[in-house]
């Protein structure tokens, strides 16, 4: 070991703030859950009779998937247990919390709500998904913009939810707060916070979720 070997690692403050950041929007959280692995290969599930397992075939974050399941595994077991995509959170697993949602098809959805053989050809996107390549999505770079987060564990819900929000705006779809029906409204703080409503953060972090939201929107702040 050299002299210099035996120094102990400093971080300033900003250093680790800046990598406990990246990890959040990544779909890792801090502190105490380390970074896990790139996702394992299926596991083969062993044959049990009183086990009544399906095939299923999906697109995982634009790779196909095949994959034999207990009929009764959710997606979101799916795809934490089975494929190891652990940064979509389990927290209520009862579609109180959001922690879980991922897009389907485009469209967000509580991942702890339905079952994985219901998804038969579906294109799933979860937060590893998003990213291209070292690019952020939008949503992830303005939730680190804003300080859109605490501990995180939130964080990956949120920003899933907030792409399939923007996209149901874009579409037109009102929310229960949209007063004018025959036209596309405004992404008012309101809008947000109505349309966001299904993903808490025990952090409240919501003042920063609103502001990283309107930031990718182009919505004046
Ligand atoms: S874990 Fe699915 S809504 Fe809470
Ligand atoms: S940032 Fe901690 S739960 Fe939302």
């Amino acid at each position: 070991m050299s002299a210099d070997d035996s120094r102990p690692l400093r971080l300033t403050r900003r250093q680790v703030l800046e990598g406990g950041a990246a990890l959040a929007v990544l779909g890792y959280v801090q502190p105490g859950f380390a970074a896990e692995a790139a996702p394992a290969a299926p596991p083969v599930l062993p044959s049990d009779p009183g086990v009544s397992t399906l095939s299923v075939r999906m697109t995982i974050n634009g790779v196909g998937r095949s994959l034999a399941l207990d009929t009764r595994t959710t997606l979101l077991d799916t795809l934490r247990e089975h494929l190891g995509f652990t940064g979509t959170k389990k927290g209520c697993d009862h579609g109180q919390c959001g922690a879980c949602t991922v897009l389907v098809n485009g469209r967000r959805i509580n991942a702890c709500l339905t079952l994985a053989v219901l998804h038969e050809g579906d294109a799933v996107t979860t937060i590893e998904g998003l990213a291209h390549g070292d690019q952020l999505h939008p949503l992830q770079s303005a939730f680190v913009h804003h300080d859109g987060f605490q501990c995180g564990y939130c964080t990956p819900g949120q920003i899933c939810s907030a792409v399939g929000m923007l996209g149901e705006h874009q579409a037109g779809m009102p929310s229960l707060v949209t007063e004018d029906l025959e036209s596309r409204p405004e992404l008012t703080d309101t809008e947000i916070r109505e349309r966001m409503s299904g993903n808490i953060c025990r952090c409240s972090a919501y003042p920063n979720i609103v502001a990283a939201i309107k930031d990718a929107a182009g919505e004046p702040l």
